[in-house]
């Protein structure tokens, strides 16, 4: 794609940063008092931060910016770091100065003088700053009388590309990489800048840039000529305040380094990843480290040594250490060759079981990243039992962005709602309050490293993410690694706002279309939190069987009795039992274990009643033929806005709608067809089954 088509109004591609202008009017008026910009003292993240607010500014008013340093009795919008300049200092009260943490900022109007200031105590707090107020510009806030303190929740806040240097994305619903071509990295770095914007706008302060499956090529990425490249990238990056990470081949010194093993306690290997450490850093000063991906899914590891996932982090932590840098390393480790027949091994105990051992025995600089759930990234799966499980270690979570089980970004799915009920989920690992977001902040145990990671859902389509309506879960998920306490519906306003504008009814109908969004998906595709039933290897679409008697380890064990997976300490799996305090009874007994888990943690006859007072298959009948309902009435609340909006901008979310209303016909047909004719039992309502 020519640049020259990108990053125009009415496709998309500016995303939720698109500054529309704005009608002449009150608030029109109120901010052209504030089109000039004035710093104290600037530097690259600044100067970025004054090009957005400049950009802003133009798009809004239609007015370009007047930039200038600051000088006695400017008005405008004033930039500047604590304790720098008495101007700045003077703005703020001590106690505010003294509550902006490293990455926060402080906003503040004063009217008498015509003046915003953001004050920080770093450049990147002054362009978290700048992007708060475009937003407030954009979605049309008051802004005189301004008194904002904010600080982001979490310290990490990272983004995972899983893309490949031959372009391809893993799990990727958007197109071809933005970052690669051809083995190589795209000289087409405008796209990769405008990716930056919205990823800063969007409070995101970290970015690995290639596919944790490390292959051949991919593992030469921290070789030259490919470093010179990578550090391109991180420059782009830089000055957006977001460091650059790689995933990294355990296997590397083997297979890129000439050596003859990968053992992480050989004196060589240790040598090689020491060497490799300081080249690369070398190359880029401020790069942040490895995440990992070993022993998982044919990703080489130190079990293939006899070691474990503490010595085989560690190993990597000692070479990075020295240069400040830190090692990602992820708990997605099970067995995933495993016999269908064998009904003792069950995938979702594997992390819990590989790692809380471990709890203590990694570095300082060492981070376990934690999928969200114990299985896979399912529209529905219990919170992993090892998040918060590991005092002593550094924990972060990991989301999936890309709706690689949630409809591929054909289907509607925002997934904020489903973040919010992770974040709120208590452990009671230190007793009530021992929320998953406390974890992820770091508060609950106090560890030096924690945070978020989420799969990127990008790609080159012109509008990112394939389904126009995806971008509101990129925007989503920066939002809530910012703040978890942000509400679903604040976040879904606030996107609708700033990428449609903000007319009152398609306000609401877009906002409300998206919050009904993930019961929807649920609603006709695997019930009730068994997960699965998708189409092998690409995993659109349904196949009730499609896994059922694989070696992945992710089964439902429907007969004609009953479906389900028994999990119990009493009588099955014992994964239950990784749980603590109240949740061990909650899930391990029948009649509390909550409806929309309830096959995740049992096996059930057909005609056992939930708490709903329906019957487990009267509750797939219905839901699959409501989800069909619901889907189409999604589809035709979208047509009734057709108008209200760039038209190109409206058809690439109908087109997705109305494939999404007939695809789930296709799910309800599949999944009320396979559990009538297992089950034999009538629909209550006699409505049409195959
Ligand atoms: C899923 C996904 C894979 C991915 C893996 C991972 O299994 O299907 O494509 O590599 O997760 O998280 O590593």
């Amino acid at each position: 794609m020519s640049q020259s088509t990108l990053f125009q109004s009415g496709d998309g591609s500016q995303a939720w940063l698109g500054y529309q202008p704005m009608a002449k009017g009150e608030r029109c008026d109120q901010y052209a008092l504030y089109s000039n910009i004035a710093v104290t003292k600037s530097d690259d993240i600044i100067q970025t931060a004054i090009n957005e607010l400049s950009q802003g500014i133009e798009g809004l008013l239609g007015q370009p910016a007047i930039v200038s340093e600051y000088a006695e009795g400017t008005s405008g919008i004033l930039l500047g770091i604590f304790d720098q300049n008495g101007i700045i200092d003077e703005c703020f009260a001590p106690e505010v100065r003294s509550a902006v943490g490293g990455e926060g900022y402080a906003i503040k109007t004063d009217s008498s003088n015509g003046r915003i200031t953001i004050g920080a105590s770093s450049s990147v707090g002054i362009l978290y700053g700048a992007f708060h107020l475009l937003r407030l510009f954009s979605t049309g806030c008051a802004v005189d009388a301004l008194n904002i303190v904010e600080n982001p929740i979490n310290q990490l806040r990272m983004i995972n590309q899983w893309d490949n240097i031959d372009g391809s994305v893993e799990r990727g619903y958007a197109g071809k990489s933005i970052f690669y071509s051809d083995n190589k990295v795209t000289d087409n770095v405008e796209r990769i800048r405008h990716y930056a914007r919205l990823l800063a706008s969007a409070g995101i302060n970290a970015i690995s840039i290639n596919n944790v499956n490390v292959h051949r090529v991919e593992s030469m990425l921290v070789t030259q000529p490919y470093l010179s490249d990578v550090a391109r990238l991180a420059a782009i990056f830089r000055v957006y305040g977001i460091k650059l990470f790689l995933s990294a081949n355990y296997a590397s010194p083997l297979e890129i380094g000439g050596l003859s093993t990968a053992d992480p306690l050989d004196p060589g290997v240790r040598q090689w990843w020491h060497d490799k450490a300081a080249e690369v850093f070398t190359a880029i000063p401020d790069f942040g480290g490895f995440l990992v991906k070993a022993d998982s899914e044919n990703r080489p590891g130190p079990f293939t040594y006899g070691r474990d996932h503490a010595e085989g982090a560690n190993m990597l932590a000692e070479a990075l250490e020295p240069f400040g840098g830190i090692v990602i390393w992820r708990c997605f480790v099970y067995n995933c060759k495993q016999d269908w027949r064998d009904r003792s091994t069950d995938r979702a105990r594997a992390a819990f079981d590989h790692f809380k051992p471990l709890d203590g025995k990694f570095m300082d600089n060492v981070i376990l990243q934690v999928k969200n759930g114990p299985i896979d990234f399912q529209v529905r799966e219990p919170v992993s039992p090892l998040l918060g499980a590991m005092p002593s270690t550094n924990q972060v979570l990991e989301l999936q962005i890309t709706q690689e089980y949630t409809g591929q970004q054909r289907h509607l799915c925002y997934l904020v709602p489903q973040w919010k009920e992770i974040l709120e989920f208590d452990t009671l690992i230190k007793g009530e309050g021992s929320t998953v977001k406390r974890i992820a902040d770091g508060s609950l145990h106090g560890n030096r490293y924690s945070g978020f990671a989420a799969v990127s859902n990008i790609g080159d389509d012109t509008n990112w993410t394939g389904h126009l309506l995806a971008q509101a879960n990129l925007y989503g998920y920066g939002r809530l690694a910012w703040n978890p306490e942000l509400s679903s519906e604040q976040i879904a306003e606030e996107w609708v706002r700033l990428t449609f504008g903000g007319e009152e009814q398609l306000v609401h109908t877009i906002q409300k279309m998206l919050m009904d969004s993930w019961e929807i998906y649920e609603s006709y595709t695997a019930p009730l939190g068994v997960g699965f039933m998708v189409n092998p290897d690409h995993h659109y679409g349904p196949n009730v069987e499609g896994y059922e008697y694989s070696m992945w380890g992710t089964y439902h064990f429907a007969d004609c009795y009953g479906i389900g997976v028994d999990r119990t300490i009493a009588s099955g799996t014992g994964y239950v039992n990784q749980y603590v305090g109240a949740n061990v009874n909650k899930y391990e007994s029948l009649e509390s274990c909550p409806d929309e888990l309830l096959l995740f943690f049992h096996h059930v006859p057909y005609k056992h009643v939930l708490h709903s007072g329906k019957t487990v298959i009267q509750h797939i009948y219905d839901t699959h033929f409501e989800g069909v309902e619901r889907a189409i009435a999604l589809s035709d609340k979208w047509q009734l806005l057709s108008g209200s909006m760039d038209e190109r901008m409206h058809k690439q979310a109908a087109e997705r709608l109305a494939e999404q209303a007939e695809h789930a016909k296709e799910w309800r047909d599949r999944i009320n067809t396979y559990f009538y004719r297992k089950s034999g039992i009538a629909d209550e309502q006699g409505r049409e089954i195959y």
